[in-house]
C-alpha cells in the first residue's frame, strides 16, 4: 500500500504521513522544501520524498507525472497556506501562489488520480479544505478562504459524479477549524480561539477517510458552529468571521 502526501514537511501533513507509516504504508512525503522534508522525513519509517514546489505549474505536472508513474492508492491534497491582512495589504503575487498551491495543484492531482485509481484497489483521495470553506467570505482572509470554499465545492461535486457511476474511488474533503501548526506563522497571525492539535486532526481525518466519511469536520465544538451557523444571515457571518480574523492580526 502507497501513500502520498502534499505539505509533509509540517503540520498536518507530517502528522499524517507518520500515521500511515505506522499504519503499514509506504509514504512520499511532498513539499518544496528539500530541508524541511529530509528532517521531516528522519523518522518516518518506509518514507520518500519529493520535492515540488506547488505554486510552480512546471512542478505540479512533474509531480503528476510521478503520481502516474508510482500510483499511490492514498493521495492526500494538503498543502496550502494563507496571508491574513486587508486585501490591499497582501502582495498580488504571493496570493496568486496561495491560488495555485491551494487551488491549482488540487484540482490537477485530484484529475491524475482519478485517471489512474479507477481499478485501483482501495483507492482514496483526502482534500484538505478547512471550515473557512462553509462561510460566505472571509474578510481578513478573502484569498484563503475563496481557495478553501473551491476545494469544499470541487471535492464534494465529484464525489457525488463517482457515486452516480457507480465507480470504486472514494473522494473525502477534510473542513478543520484551527489546527496548531505552523500556518498562523505563515500566514502571519494568531489563533483567537484554541486550535485542535495536529496529531488528534490527522488521526481523525484518516479514521472518517476509510470509513468513507465525505465531509470530515474534527471536533464537535466546530461542527455544532458549523450547524448553527445555516440558521444565521451571510452579513452576520462576515460580522463574524471579520472580528475572528481581525483579533489575530
Ligand atoms: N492550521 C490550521 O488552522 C488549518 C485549518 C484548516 C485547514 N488547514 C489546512 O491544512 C493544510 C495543512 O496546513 P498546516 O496547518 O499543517 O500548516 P503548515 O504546518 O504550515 O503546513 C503546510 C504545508 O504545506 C506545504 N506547502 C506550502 N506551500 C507549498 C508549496 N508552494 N509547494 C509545496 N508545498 C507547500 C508546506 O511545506 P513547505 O513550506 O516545506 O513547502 C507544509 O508542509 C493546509 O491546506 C491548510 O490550509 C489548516
Amino acid at each position: 500500500m502507497k501513500c502520498l502526501i502534499t505539505g509533509a514537511s509540517s503540520g498536518i501533513g507530517r502528522d499524517m504521513a507518520r500515521i500511515f507509516s505506522n499504519m503499514g504504508y509506504q509514504v512520499i512525503m511532498v513539499s518544496s522544501n528539500k530541508e524541511r522534508l529530509e528532517k521531516a522525513s528522519k523518522d518516518i519509517c518506509n518514507s520518500r520524498i519529493f520535492v515540488a514546489d506547488l505554486s510552480n505549474q512546471n512542478d505540479t505536472d512533474m509531480l503528476c507525472d510521478f503520481i502516474l508513474k508510482e500510483k499511490p492508492n492514498v493521495v492526500v491534497n494538503n498543502a496550502g497556506f494563507g496571508a491574513f491582512g486587508f486585501y490591499d495589504e497582501i502582495d498580488v503575487s504571493l496570493e496568486m501562489d496561495m491560488i495555485n498551491v491551494n487551488v491549482t495543484s488540487v484540482h490537477k492531482i485530484t484529475r491524475t488520480c482519478l485517471e489512474y485509481m479507477e481499478g485501483v484497489r482501495d483507492a482514496y483521495i483526502l482534500n484538505v479544505a478547512s471550515s473557512a470553506g462553509f462561510m460566505p467570505g472571509g474578510p481578513m482572509l478573502s484569498t484563503y478562504y475563496a481557495t478553501k470554499s473551491f476545494v469544499r465545492s470541487y471535492t464534494l461535486g465529484i464525489y457525488k459524479e463517482l457515486r452516480k457511476r457507480n465507480k470504486s474511488i472514494n473522494i473525502s474533503v477534510l473542513c478543520p477549524g484551527p489546527v496548531n501548526t505552523n500556518f498562523n506563522n505563515v500566514a502571519g497571525g494568531s489563533f483567537s480561539v484554541k486550535g485542535l492539535s495536529s496529531e488528534f486532526v490527522s488521526k481523525y481525518a484518516i479514521k472518517k477517510l476509510f470509513k468513507k466519511k465525505v465531509v470530515i469536520v474534527p471536533g464537535f465544538t466546530m461542527r455544532l458552529g458549523l450547524f448553527f451557523s445555516r440558521f444565521v444571515s451571510i452579513r452576520f457571518l462576515l460580522d463574524i468571521v471579520f472580528s475572528i480574523q481581525h483579533k489575530k492580526r
